[in-house]
């Protein structure tokens, strides 16, 4: 054959296998036939019960709930970089519930597909619901069918074309989403060794990779369970990476502070939570029973450790991003955090704090910005808040004032440019 027909061939493969790929995508969609649950569905008031508290553990109220409408009927609008998603409604509605069995809702967490065979938006995080056990499953079923039925119309997704498509969903399940082992998570789920069973809340129903993962413009992740690190999609918080210590890592910390940390919002070690980790901690963690607390903890504390990439030497802070950020600091800050960073009683020091030394600004400009209250948690019930600058501080003072911060009292990070405030105030719909 010549060289010419030669390529002819193979752009005809490259064609018949695109139209393959294309056919197979467009496929008409069966509802995924569910295995058959080990044990019978009960709907006494002990299960109830326990998937009320599995609801708390999986926060599913925070998406599945308008800001003061019902918990649980849905229509929560979720901004993404594709457009705007829905929380589905959870409760026995008519737009909800109402004619779903324990298999359908099953099928939707193990499974990620809705009971008219819909595949599901990634945004409800099926990597991690899959990892989910059925019996676990069954007493969060118990639990919804147990509500008040609310009737109410979700909107519809208003996603951009191709992402409003069932075929995209398809690509974006073919490289991104793998099913659990169902076996495995049961055995995890009862597991008594706390490493097991911390594994099992961290990788399902904790869904902390769902924000603690690094993305890619498809919004996915070769390991949507790796736990190393990502900026948070609208929202431009930083999720630190679980991996390393320098970040958000807590392989070197006692367990009594991760768990003051997850149940108050603080810890001995100064750590506080913040931003989207703050209602992590006062709607779901600071409930969660102590044993459950620990087992989480005693894993987080086992997780490898892999150091970010190093970042190159910061360079040094022109003098005068340095005296205007002096000025600044003064006059905004010193008052609560201290002359030299140190803190001020219940103000958290900024010397030496690691939060603040992240390669990252992206949470010190969130937090200067839209200001910020620790959790109001049982053990911390009245947090103390710091102001919002954002009417008060141009992009240029904010990364005067942020270099100042990052660089005085033995701190030595990377200065903020008036680029990078601006970068990551757009798009933060808070
Ligand atoms: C981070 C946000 C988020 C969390 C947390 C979350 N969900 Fe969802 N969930 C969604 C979104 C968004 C959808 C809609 C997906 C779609 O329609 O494509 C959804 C859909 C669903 C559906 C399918 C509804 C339907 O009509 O097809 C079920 C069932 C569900 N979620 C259950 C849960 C449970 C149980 C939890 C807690 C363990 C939970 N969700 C936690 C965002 C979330
Ligand atoms: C909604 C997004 C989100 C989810 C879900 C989430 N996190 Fe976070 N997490 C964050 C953000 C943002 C930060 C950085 C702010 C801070 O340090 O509090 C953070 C910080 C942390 C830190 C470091 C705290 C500090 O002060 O140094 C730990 C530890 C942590 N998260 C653990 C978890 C665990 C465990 C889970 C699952 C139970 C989880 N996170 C779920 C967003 C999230
Ligand atoms: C009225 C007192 C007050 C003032 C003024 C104030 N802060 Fe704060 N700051 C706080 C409190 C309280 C917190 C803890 C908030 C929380 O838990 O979210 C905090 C948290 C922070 C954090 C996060 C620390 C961490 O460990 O996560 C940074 C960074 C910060 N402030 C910087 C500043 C800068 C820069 C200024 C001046 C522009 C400033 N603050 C002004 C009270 C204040």
């Amino acid at each position: 054959m010549s060289r010419r027909s030669l390529a002819w061939a193979a752009a005809g493969l490259v064609a018949v296998a695109l139209l393959g790929t294309l056919a197979w995508l467009a496929r008409p969609v069966d509802l995924i036939t569910v295995a058959p649950a080990p044990s019978p569905l009960v709907h006494d008031a002990t299960t109830i019960e326990r998937g009320r508290y599995l609801a708390v553990q999986g926060n599913c109220q925070g998406c599945h709930t308008v800001r003061g409408g019902t918990a649980f009927a849905g229509g929560r609008a979720i901004p993404t970089p594709f457009g705007t998603v829905y929380g589905g409604n959870l409760t026995p509605g008519t737009s909800g519930l109402a004619a779903w069995s324990a298999d359908d809702f099953w099928r939707a967490l193990h499974h990620g597909q809705s009971r008219d065979g819909r595949w599901l938006n990634p945004v409800f995080p099926i990597n991690n619901t899959t990892q989910i056990a059925r019996a676990d499953s069954d007493a969060l079923f118990a639990y919804f069918r147990s509500l008040p039925a609310v009737d109410a119309p979700v909107p519809s997704h208003e996603l951009r074309w191709p992402y409003n498509t069932q075929m995209a969903l398809r690509v974006w399940r073919a490289l991104y989403f793998d099913e659990a082992d169902p076996v495995a998570a049961a055995r995890d789920a009862g597991a008594t060794d706390a490493l097991r069973r911390g594994a099992y809340l961290v990788n399902g129903l904790g869904h902390c990779s769902a924000c603690h993962v690094p993305r890619n413009a498809l919004g996915g992740n070769g390991d949507m369970l790796s736990l190393s690190g990502g900026l948070i999609p609208m929202q431009n918080w930083l999720a630190p990476s679980l991996l390393d210590p320098a970040q958000g890592g807590v392989q070197d910390w006692a367990v009594d502070d991760i768990v003051a940390l997850l149940q108050t919002g603080r810890a001995a070690n100064g750590a506080i939570a913040t931003g989207p980790m703050a209602e992590v901690v006062q709607h779901s963690t600071q409930r969660w029973a102590d044993a459950d607390l620990r087992a989480m903890a005693a894993y987080l504390q086992k997780l490898p450790l892999t150091a970010a990439a190093r970042q190159p030497e910061p360079k040094a802070p022109d003098t005068r991003a340095l005296s205007a950020g002096g000025q600044r600091y003064e006059q905004h800050c010193a008052q609560c955090h201290g002359e030299r960073g140190e803190g001020v009683a219940v103000y958290p020091p900024l010397a030496g704090n690691r939060a603040v030394l992240q390669g990252s600004p992206a949470n010190l400009v969130q937090t200067v910005l839209n200001g910020g209250f620790g959790p109001a948690t049982a053990g911390h019930p009245r947090p103390f808040g710091m102001p919002p600058f954002v009417l008060e501080l141009s992009d240029q003072d904010l990364a005067d004032v942020l270099t100042y911060v990052r660089t005085q009292w033995g701190n030595a990070a990377a200065p903020v440019s008036a680029l990078d405030v601006q970068q990551l105030r757009a798009g933060a719909g808070r």
